[in-house]
């Protein structure tokens, strides 16, 4: 209408003349007072008879419309017990943040009591017709009846076998359409509807998360087909949604990452799995697998470290785990029970050499380490007996046997750098204290709770951590020994990752078939370039989980985008236009993130996001119930023996030791 107005009342409008075939012949007989007016005059019969069309077309529109939705109406009443259970089914997994499939599997379980209805039937029934005709008789019977509470309930009951798949069925119908119209931009009353009804969804599936995990046994540390259960469900883009969210327990044997600012939950997520993994673990070895052995870092210290390492223990207690050791509070470890090479290059990585001028010492430093673990007599088998070493007669002695000329000429080289050499490593082992002097071997424990203070003293911290993933490593490749199945975690590793990258750690891991978990406070903390961070978080084949961080794009984007589809609306004012056919949108596809960053940024305490495979889950993490039964006290895990005495290495002293070498 207004495009013709338009046309009629522009200056330039040709009226229509005698040749123009436009005209209708009632126009024809109008006789007009002046050749002026002929164009107003149409303008306004077209105008009248658009307008007639188009009320007649909307009544018939709307007139169509009405029939279609009375004789819905008419099916919703007829068949009322589908329309009860299809009504109650959309409302709850609308009030409850439930995707629609939770509804279909609900319809296609609830089609076992169907089948089980039928099959009672068809004993009674005389043949197939009958058995069709029996839902249609109860439902006659069920308007014959006074439409009282019993009578109403009597006939829901007798068609429920029926109705319930059936209603559940269309429940999920209506709802998946609803979400995909609504999230489409296609339904919705205003142009933020998308954004509205994903925000309250979520806080719905939060909830219901939250009142998931409260159920008691809801979340019990190992779920069947060796899945770790981790928390309620709160949404998931790509992975199966199940309303308890599972991890398998071969994940933890992988790689894996967590992120999140302090306090937003990892070390309480970290533990579930490793009680988790624990137990599944144990399981298999009971069918002749390999018996775990869990190996805790605790990097960052603290005053609450014990807690948690009893509550560790606590946990694992409950998992099966009889002997959890805590470092260094109740149990010790010997760094001398490494191989020799092993062992010199631990000692040579434990100090700080530096680079550049300090270059040339760390070479003497390291030549010198080499001669005094790897001589003749074997390896020091103490802290004092090493740091004895680190004398120039010691040396001389020790390879001065007429079969290692070349060491011999090393060791008196080395003589005047000997008391530096000495005095720094006094002063490192005297700092590491003596809970790496032995003894105690990692195999004596089922799990260990090393803590670390690595807040407090970063370089102790990082000296111990290089020692500890040593010997580890060692425990995983050491030939004699029962081979364990290895998960070495490594919490808040960025406290002493310096010297040891999460890079090197996830290599030997993987070299030495060892699972590896490591948490990090932020994204910056996994490494110290661009590179190395992209690198372990796209190698964390176990997962990455993510917890709330300011900066969660990068991991983030490991997940990769999704299609969406995305309708843009042409707006009236304020409001969209066409309120009433939706027409003159535009509906296009585009991306958007698998794991939103901006959920992520908000994510509460104890709330998580698992990335795997371009997929993601929202999840709320149960916190582990400890075990009620008291643990066996009074019974260290581990026996501390007293401290070796070291036999007198080389040989015995000559008399030029005793009385001094006339020559030197
Ligand atoms: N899933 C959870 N549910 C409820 N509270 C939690 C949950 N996870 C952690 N918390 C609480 O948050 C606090 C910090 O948890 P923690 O796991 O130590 O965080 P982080 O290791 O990230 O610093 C603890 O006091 C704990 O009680
Ligand atoms: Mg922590």
């Amino acid at each position: 209408m207004t495009m013709r107005l338009r046309l009629a009342s522009r200056p330039h409008y040709r009226p229509p003349g005698r040749n123009n075939r436009h005209i209708s012949c009632a126009y024809q007989h109008v006789r007009l007072p002046g050749p002026m007016l002929l164009p107003l005059r149409l303008g306004v019969m077209n105008v009248l008879s658009w307008l007639r069309l188009a009320v007649t077309l909307w009544l018939l529109r709307r007139a169509a419309r009405l029939a279609g939705w009375l004789l819905l109406a008419a099916a919703a009443v007829a068949a009322w017990p589908v329309t009860a259970v299809t009504a109650v089914g959309y409302t709850a997994a609308w009030l409850r943040g439930w995707p629609a499939v939770r509804l279909r599997r609900t319809a296609a379980e609830a089609l076992l009591v169907t089948a089980v209805w039928l099959f009672a039937a068809a004993l009674h029934a005389s043949g197939w017709r009958t058995l069709a005709l029996i839902p249609v008789r109860d439902w006659q019977a069920g308007w014959q009846w006074h439409v009282t509470a019993p009578g109403l309930t009597r006939t829901f009951l007798l068609l429920a076998p029926p109705a319930l798949p059936a209603g559940l069925g269309l429940a999920a119908l209506a709802w998946a359409w609803r979400i995909y119209a609504v999230t489409a931009g296609i339904r919705g009353w205003t142009a933020s509807a998308p954004i509205t009804f994903d925000a309250r969804q979520w806080r719905r599936q939060v909830r219901t998360a939250g009142g998931r995990i409260a159920a008691p046994g809801a979340v019990p540390l190992l779920a069947r087909r060796s899945r770790i259960p981790v928390g309620g469900t709160i949404r998931t883009v790509g992975h199966r949604w199940r309303p308890v969210f599972a991890v398998p327990a071969a994940a933890c044997a992988r790689h894996m990452v967590v992120v999140g600012a302090t306090g937003s939950g990892k070390t309480n997520l970290m533990m579930r799995l490793w009680a988790g993994w624990f137990t599944a673990t144990l399981a298999a070895a009971r069918k002749g697998g390999r018996r775990p052995l869990l190996v805790v870092l605790d990097c960052k210290g603290g005053p609450d470290a014990r807690t948690k390492a009893a509550r560790t223990r606590r946990l694992l207690y409950g998992a099966g785990a009889r002997r959890v050791a805590i470092w260094p509070d109740e149990a010790r470890l010997s760094l001398w029970d490494l191989p020799p090479r092993d062992l010199a290059v631990l000692l040579f990585q434990m100090i700080d050499s530096g680079d550049g001028a300090a270059a040339y010492y760390a070479d003497i430093m390291q030549a010198v380490l080499t001669l005094a673990v790897a001589a003749p007599c074997g390896p020091p088998r103490s802290a004092a007996a090493f740091l004895d070493r680190l004398d120039p007669r010691w040396l001389r002695r020790a390879w001065d046997d007429g079969r290692h000329p070349r060491q011999a000429e090393r060791a008196r080289a080395a003589a005047r750098h000997l008391p530096d050499i000495q005095l720094r490593f006094a002063t490192l082992l005297n700092r590491l204290g003596p809970a790496l002097d032995g003894p105690g071997h990692l195999a004596d424990a089922d799990a260990w709770y090393f803590i670390l203070e690595g807040t407090r003293e970063p370089s102790v911290a990082e000296a111990q951590a290089l020692a500890l993933t040593e010997l580890t490593a060692r425990a995983a490749c050491d030939p004699p020994a029962e081979p364990r199945a290895i998960l070495l975690a490594a919490d808040d590793y960025s406290a002493v990752s310096r010297r040891v990258p999460i890079s090197n750690l996830y290599e030997r891991g993987r070299s030495l078939g060892i699972g590896v978990q490591v948490s990090a406070q932020s994204w910056s903390g996994l490494g110290s370039s661009e590179d190395e961070r992209t690198r372990i978080a796209a190698t964390a084949d176990g997962g990455v989980w993510v917890l709330s961080t300011p900066r969660p794009e990068p991991l983030a984007a490991l997940a990769g985008m999704r299609r969406v589809l995305q309708t843009a609306h042409r707006l009236v004012g304020a409001t969209w236009g066409d309120t009433t056919t939706r027409k003159g949108g535009t509906t296009r596809i585009e991306r958007a993130w698998v794991a939103d960053p901006e959920l992520i940024r908000r994510l509460e305490t104890g709330q998580a996001c698992y990335i795997h495979r371009g997929a993601a889950t929202f999840v709320q993490v149960a916190r582990p119930v400890l075990s009620p039964l008291s643990l066996p006290v009074a019974r260290p895990s581990v026996v501390l023996p007293p401290p070796r005495r070291e036999p007198e290495p080389g040989p015995p002293p000559s008399l030029d030791d005793v009385l001094g070498s006339p020559v030197s």
